[in-house]
């Protein structure tokens, strides 16, 4: 298996609010030992920012984008529209409807540009790490390794016996 040490995950979010959610996906990767950045970029409130961000993102070797987005979640379909790089989407729990709004809209996305789409908030947030840990680890041994043994000492942490 051919190894890429530059393959990086790039997190972005919407709002500096949904970093209490996302910080999760930040502390899985740490975890496994995958290289990531983190940036706040909103679609509605930073088009701009959005469409250079997908532009460069090739060019920085980045192999796959986690976006974590709430309310009316734009920001991980509009990315996808933009790049070819697998995005995984993290719906935020909003306030009004629990996330229910942010997991409707990243998951039904029309056929075209695909988004992996997680669980609503923290779990989605852990889960979307762990994928984009798994995507990597398909050119990456190390990584591969490093995710198997994550399983492995979860798997241990299972007790057999409720007492
Ligand atoms: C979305 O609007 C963000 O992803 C966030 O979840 C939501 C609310 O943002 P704030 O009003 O807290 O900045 O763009």
């Amino acid at each position: 298996m051919k190894k890429n040490k530059s393959l990086k995950v790039s997190i972005v979010m919407g709002s500096q609010s949904d970093y209490r959610t996302m910080q999760l996906a930040e502390k899985t990767l740490k975890k496994i030992g995958v290289p990531f950045e983190t940036k706040i970029i909103s679609a509605h409130r930073t088009p701009k920012r959005m469409y250079q961000y997908a532009l460069d993102a090739q060019k920085k070797n980045i192999g796959v984008i986690i976006a974590g987005a709430g309310g009316s979640a734009h920001l991980p379909g509009m990315i996808s529209a933009l790049t070819t790089i697998p995005v995984l989407g993290v719906p935020i729990e909003s306030k009004k409807l629990k996330g229910l709004d942010s997991l409707l809209s990243i998951a039904q996305m029309p056929k075209g540009i695909p988004v992996g789409t997680l669980a609503i908030g923290d779990d989605g947030a852990i889960n979307a790490a762990l994928l984009a840990a798994s995507i990597i680890s398909n050119n990456d041994t190390v990584i591969k390794r490093k995710l198997q043994n994550w399983r492995s000492v979860q798997t241990k942490k299972v007790k057999k016996n409720p007492k």
